[in-house]
């Protein structure tokens, strides 16, 4: 003990410090950084693929009721929490106005598709779903990889 001057009073305290500064040395580096929980955005991103699925099958079968219905829904999806909204934005910085805006035309090109559907206008909905992809398509190309290094610590 005399020996050891930052030696703690205790066995057991000893322990403790010792499992708590492990804790802090592993959990340090991922503050913030990279979080191993998926973000809700994840989620919202998986309904989006499965309404984006849902319209293909129904344009096959010219059910346009259908895609009239899951069209808003991929319009006006969910946003994440307010807390992730804010780590996101802190995130994407100065590509903020230019996340926004990929979202924005993802929206615009869904609300076609489900006006085109309207009119019962097959070729009007197959158009528009190309530009929903395509809008899909852009902002995964500039974003998806930086988000999983952001956030999860992993290339995509
Ligand atoms: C404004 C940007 C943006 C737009 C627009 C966008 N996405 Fe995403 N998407 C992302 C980001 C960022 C990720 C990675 C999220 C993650 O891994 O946490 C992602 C991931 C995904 C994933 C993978 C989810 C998983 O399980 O890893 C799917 C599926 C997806 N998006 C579908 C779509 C579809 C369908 C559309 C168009 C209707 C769309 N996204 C439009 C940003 C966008």
């Amino acid at each position: 003990m005399s020996t050891e001057p930052f030696c703690p009073p205790s066995p057991s305290g000893s322990g403790a410090a010792t499992v708590l500064l492990a804790l802090s040395l592993f959990f340090a580096p991922s503050v913030g950084a990279a979080d191993q929980d998926p973000l809700e955005l994840q989620k919202i991103m998986q309904e989006l693929g499965e309404q984006m699925q849902l319209v293909a099958g129904a344009i096959s079968r010219e059910d346009w009721e259908a895609v009239a219905e899951a069209a808003p829904r991929i319009a006006k999806h969910r946003a994440p929490p307010f807390t992730e909204k804010a780590r996101i934005m802190a995130f994407l910085g100065s590509h903020a106005a230019e996340f926004r805006a990929a979202d924005r035309q993802a929206h615009d090109a869904a609300m076609k598709m489900g006006a085109a559907a309207q009119r019962r206008d097959g070729e009007g909905v197959i158009q528009a779903y190309a530009e929903v992809q395509q809008a899909c398509l852009a902002c995964h190309q500039a974003h998806r990889a930086e988000f999983r290094a952001h956030f999860y610590g992993s290339a995509p």
